[in-house]
């Protein structure tokens, strides 16, 4: 079954073409970084333009990429939820029509739940001239057209993939830029919340920090790199005790950051943060960045290692951008006593394969939705609360 996957909650435009929920065709991103990095953050009106500007041919070359037609795709597979809901209106809307003009299955999908599913897709289909790097030509709106371009139309081929599909029950470390939660998976849509974040997600975490250290947007990547070259045992911060044995806090250790930044470069607590940057030395910037990133990964291993030994599940994944992290992907593979298989970066963060993959397992659970019935869910930030324990 060959499902066309769509995403656009937040800062990237993405399609995608999956086979039975393993086999990749097509992964193709639109990434919005290099605009909103002006800001410093995603603007919503602006990734709302920029996602309409591209949707199409975003879509077209995941078609294209894959060798396929309309005729060969089965279903659609669309994000509506949660997310920004300006890009969310349009991935759905697409799907939607779409759905409706080729007369094709629709099945809504949550996007937490579907990053889980990167893990699921262990085989790779070469296509000969897939993933040109070729700029997409975003479609005209009118005068106001922004400066949208493709930055990452991926070459199938060159992405690692895991060995094997997990099995359950399967413990999930669901680390982004929204989310920070610990799920066993009994099997496909059968689920508990074991824990998660009360306060700020551990990827909004990383951004916040990297801006006080005057780091690029995203903060992830650009302080994973930056602590390289730190010392992490250079500035001690606490853990937050909390009353859930599987919740995070993520906020009091961005808090206590920035104090002891404020402390270092000799102001006190009133100084305004964006005003740090320039005090900072280089050498205290890759500390920060190494004594932060080791706190915050060591946070996240300590809780996941826990959950194993009390559930003790087949497998463990970890799911979302901050599972790009590779300090993270070290420290589990040394705390637990399984072998983790890691999915590639690129399936990490935003993509639509990881759409069509879950869209695949829903298509074999549920009936699909009616294109006139499928509705967008914003702040519908837990997984599928219906599944919640
Ligand atoms: O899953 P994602 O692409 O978007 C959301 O659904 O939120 O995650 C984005 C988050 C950002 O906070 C980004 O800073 C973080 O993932 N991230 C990383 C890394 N790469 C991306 N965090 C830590 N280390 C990385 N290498
Ligand atoms: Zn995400």
């Amino acid at each position: 079954m060959l499902i066309l996957g769509i995403e656009s909650s937040c800062d990237e435009t993405a399609a995608a073409v999956v086979e039975d929920g393993k086999r990749l065709y097509s992964n193709v991103v639109n990434s919005q970084i290099d605009i909103h990095s002006q800001y410093g953050g995603v603007i919503p009106e602006v990734a709302a333009r920029s996602h309409l500007e591209v949707i199409n041919p975003v879509i077209h070359k995941a078609l294209a990429d894959a060798n396929v037609t309309w005729d060969d795709i089965d279903a659609i597979a669309v994000t509506y939820a949660p997310g920004l809901s300006g890009s969310l209106l349009i991935g759905t809307i697409a799907a939607k029509t779409l759905a409706y003009l080729k007369n094709k299955p629709l099945y809504p999908i949550h996007h937490v739940e579907a990053h889980v599913y990167a893990n699921f897709i262990t085989e790779k289909v070469e296509i000969l001239g897939q993933g040109s790097t070729e700029h997409l030509q975003p479609e005209p709106q009118g005068a106001a057209r922004s400066r949208s371009r493709a930055t990452l139309n991926q070459n199938v081929m060159s992405l690692q993939l895991p060995q094997s599909q997990p099995t359950f029950p399967m413990l999930a470390l669901i680390v982004s830029g929204g989310h920070s939660q610990l799920v066993l998976f009994r099997d496909h849509g059968d689920y508990t919340l074991l824990g998660q974040t009360q306060d700020d997600a551990v990827g909004e975490a990383f951004d916040k920090v990297a801006k006080m250290l005057g780091l690029p947007y995203p903060g992830g990547p650009s302080i994973s790199k930056a602590a390289e070259s730190g010392d992490p045992f250079a500035y001690g911060f606490p853990k937050a005790k909390l009353a859930g044995a599987y919740d995070f806090s993520f906020s009091g250790l961005k808090t206590a950051v920035l104090r002891r930044i404020q402390r270092e470069v000799g102001v006190d607590f009133t100084f305004p943060s964006h005003e740090l940057p320039a005090r900072v030395n280089e050498q205290m910037r890759y500390d920060f960045a190494a004594s932060f990133q080791r706190i915050a990964i060591e946070t996240l291993v300590d809780k996941a290692k826990r959950a194993f030994y009390e559930y003790q599940p087949a497998s463990v994944v970890i799911a979302g951008g901050v599972a790009a992290n590779q300090e993270l992907r070290r420290q589990l593979s040394d705390a637990l006593p399984l072998s983790v298989e890691y999915a590639p970066i690129q399936l990490c963060t935003d993509n639509a394969a990881m759409i069509a993959t879950l869209g695949y397992y829903e298509s074999q659970r549920v009936e699909p939705t009616s294109p006139f019935a499928l509705e967008i869910k914003p702040s519908l930030s837990m997984i599928k609360e219906v599944n919640v324990a």
